[in-house]
């Protein structure tokens, strides 16, 4: 496995090439698009670099969890061929860059709306390693729904060519979307959680988005609860269509969503 910090050192490659952008603190989940990737391509590339650009909050940024070697460990034994490890320096020579990409009304709603310019930093550096790692695939996960649904409509703009592949929602169970954040439920909590997968559930049903969002908010503090058109995120009352909800549970907050 070849680890390759500075952009202007990586390699042009020959064959299908898959790439899954992380930040790091890798787990199961990015095993599953790890291995995805493994499976479709000659050449798996995975990125580790926390972008400064998607967080709005500086605490945030500075406490998000780093520990490069076990991620490089982790990353060895999926059988990843090359990890791009830049640093912020590297990527953002000279300070913050002056082009950016905007994701218009598209980042702004949703988790948008708790996370003023979060979809801008995060599409700003996706085009960012697409340009660096040249990928035919890139891998997402179907859990962040608008992340993956910014990042379609940032390939399909700007003419990136690169096919968005999305991940399933790995569940538990009990139906709770697997989260490094369930961990900080507890008992009882993850009980009142699963008040949202349910939600999801009768929507997909086909029961009344009214009435699913009482009776979701009688049980934990709704933050949305809506029915998208899945390339827009425009609310819709077609089908097939995404329904998306976040809630919170305690001091958690969770996301989930649901092809209805
Ligand atoms: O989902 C993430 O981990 C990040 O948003 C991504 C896609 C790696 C961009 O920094």
């Amino acid at each position: 496995m070849r680890v390759i910090e500075n952009p202007a050192d990586f390699p042009t490659l020959e064959g299908t090439v898959g790439f899954v952008p992380t930040m790091g603190a890798l787990h199961d989940g990015h095993a599953s698009l790890i291995t995805a990737a493994r499976t479709n391509n000659d050449t798996v590339v995975v990125s580790v670099f926390v972008n400064p650009l998607q967080f709005n909050e500086p605490e945030d940024y500075d406490n998000y969890p780093r520990d490069l070697d076990s991620d490089l460990k982790f990353l060895s034994e999926l059988g990843v061929d090359i990890v791009l490890a830049p640093t912020v320096e590297h990527m953002y020579p000279g300070g913050g860059p002056i082009v950016t990409v905007s994701t218009g009304e598209m980042g702004t709603v949703l988790e948008g709306a708790s996370r003023p310019g979060h979809f801008d930093g995060v599409a700003t550096v996706v085009a960012k390693l697409f340009n660096i790692v040249r990928p035919h695939r890139a891998y997402f996960g179907q859990k962040d729904a608008q992340q993956v649904a910014v990042v379609k409509r940032l390939v399909a703009d700007l003419n990136l060519g690169v096919e968005i592949l999305a991940a399933p929602i790995v569940r538990a169970a009990d139906g709770l979307a697997e989260s490094s954040r369930n961990r900080r439920l507890s008992p009882a909590e993850r009980e009142q959680a699963l008040a949202l997968p349910r939600a999801l559930e009768a929507l997909a049903e086909g029961a009344d988005l009214a009435h699913v969002r009482a009776r979701l908010a009688a049980e934990v503090d709704v933050d949305y609860l809506v029915v998208v058109d899945p390339e827009t995120l425009s609310e819709t009352r077609e089908r097939p269509a995404l329904a998306l909800g976040a809630v919170w549970v305690g001091p958690v907050r969770l996301i989930d969503n649901r092809e209805i």
